[in-house]
């Protein structure tokens, strides 16, 4: 089976000026989220999708979802968990305790906060999470970056050809990737930024799926405005 899990289960600290999680703010009009859940509900191949959301947000989902006619048989909300890939693993729990989890099933993981996110970028990450096991969101850096210790003086360029930033979708196969996160222990868990490192934590490639600068991730009042833009353009 395929499945989605959105992270919705933050709260936004660094979008300091609204009273609500950033992803149910309104981007014309509509609830950030509601675009991310579409997208994905609008993806054929995707049999059911789970949202991982703070527990004291969990009716204002669900009447979210009514609102905007969401399919409630094929659409889930669940409590998510301390950090984003503690989200990603209840979400997990929460497919292991309906469905009966075998290799080759798999789940497209996204931040809630990225309601750009394409039809083709959603397609690859499921041709790639079926044929590889594990894949990513990426796309490469246009800006030179470069290492500083002290954040006053530059100590060097990094070489750019081969720096790539990292989006979502991220996609597994469900049964690894438990798997795999079980072996890690709380220290390693702490580090991780991404769900991916839990496979590069453990030594497992990860597959690159062509991502977009469209997808972007809304974190800030700037990342809103960008925002605002796109969605008139989409
Ligand atoms: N997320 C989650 N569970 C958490 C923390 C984050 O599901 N415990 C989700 C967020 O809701 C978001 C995604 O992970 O969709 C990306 O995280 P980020 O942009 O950092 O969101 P927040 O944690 O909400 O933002 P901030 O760090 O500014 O507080």
């Amino acid at each position: 089976m395929i499945f989605a899990g959105i992270v919705a289960g933050g709260s936004g600290t660094r979008m300091k000026s609204v009273g609500v999680p950033k992803q149910f703010i309104r981007i014309l009009g509509k609830p950030m989220i509601i675009y991310t859940v579409q997208k994905f509900a609008q993806q054929r191949h995707i049999n059911e999708i789970y949202i991982g959301i703070k527990p004291d947000w969990h009716e204002f989902m669900d009447k979210l979802l009514d609102e905007y006619d969401i399919d409630r048989q094929r659409v889930h909300v669940i409590d998510g968990g301390a950090d984003r890939n503690e989200t990603v693993m209840n979400i997990v729990a929460a497919i292991k305790s309906v469905h009966k989890i075998k290799k080759g099933d798999i789940i497209l993981t996204h931040d809630a906060v990225r309601p750009f996110v394409t039809e083709k970028i959603i397609e690859d990450n499921i041709i790639g999470a079926l044929k590889y096991s594990a894949c990513g969101t990426y796309v490469q850096c246009i800006d030179t970056v470069v290492s500083s210790g002290d954040g006053d003086t530059v100590d060097s360029t990094l070489d750019r050809s081969k720096l790539y930033r990292a989006q979502t979708p991220q996609s597994f196969d469900i049964t690894l990737l438990d798997k795999y996160y079980g072996e890690l222990d709380s220290e390693q868990k702490a580090k991780l930024t991404d769900t991916c490192s839990i496979f590069t934590a453990v030594g497992e490639k990860i597959h690159i799926v062509q991502g977009d600068v469209i997808n972007i991730k809304i974190t800030t009042e700037n990342d809103l405005i960008i925002a605002n833009l796109l969605a008139t353009r989409v």
